[in-house]
């Protein structure tokens, strides 16, 4: 179905736990990024490590699609969580992604729509959400699975005024800082993506478990999920 699928991850060990598993693989340097290509479960797949925020993810995304033709992009990492439901270690599955901090609201438009665009929520695939969910009650039945929105902005929310805004304003599951800037760029080029997010905190500065603990087990996570869906496309 995809030829070849791009895979924008956030944690170094989850992008070198990834390449140990490849085959046929290579790491290229491009520009400032590390590109390593290869086969996972026998598809052919580029990760890479964005960067964080926004601008380094357009930028990473847009490198991806010119020099690497993939046509499918999937962004992991991990968020805050924004519903009290979400446990931390559970994983987000996007349904779509919007930038909560696009304001030009001076000019009459809602927080988070971008001007003179015909869209700002960008929609995310509904059948690979489908099969992100499917794998991942098989390849990791301990954790809670959740789909909804995604809203990023170039902004670590870790207090509580901040969340309480962003649940009032946006109808979204977790908050991180680079799903829609991918997602915008997937959508100007006319391919699809999807957004898998790790919950590392509740996004209003409360105490957290172990970070280097919750981040072991979030590359396990990730990596078996990720390692199973390319064997499934
Ligand atoms: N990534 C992980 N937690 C986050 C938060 N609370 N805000 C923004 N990005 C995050």
């Amino acid at each position: 179905m995809y030829e070849k699928i791009g895979i924008i991850g956030a944690m170094e060990d989850e992008v070198r736990e990834l390449f140990a598993l490849m085959e046929d693989k290579k790491i290229e340097d491009v520009g400032r990024w590390k590109v390593y290509a290869g086969k996972l479960s026998g598809k052919d797949c580029v990760i890479v490590r964005s960067g964080i925020g926004k601008v380094n993810m357009a930028a990473c995304t847009q490198m991806l699609v010119d020099k690497y033709a993939v046509d499918f992009l999937i962004n992991t990492g991990v968020a805050g969580s924004l519903d009290a439901q979400i446990n931390i270690g559970d994983i987000v599955i996007s349904t779509d992604c919007l930038q909560h901090d696009m304001d030009a609201v001076a000019f009459g438009y809602a927080l988070g729509v971008i001007p003179q665009m015909d869209c700002s929520v960008f929609v995310a695939d509904e059948k690979m959400a489908e099969l992100a969910d499917k794998v991942c009650r098989e390849v990791n039945p301990e954790i809670g699975i959740w789909h909804g929105r995604v809203l990023s902005g170039d902004v670590f929310v870790a207090d509580k005024a901040r969340k309480d805004h962003l649940v009032s304003r946006f109808d979204g599951k977790c908050t991180e800082m680079e799903g829609a800037a991918m997602a915008q760029v997937a959508y100007l080029n006319n391919i699809p993506f999807l957004v898998l997010r790790a919950i590392s905190d509740k996004a209003d500065g409360s105490a957290n478990m172990d970070y280097s603990q919750f981040e072991k087990q979030a590359i396990v996570h990730n990596v078996r999920l990720l390692d199973k869906m390319a064997d499934k496309l």
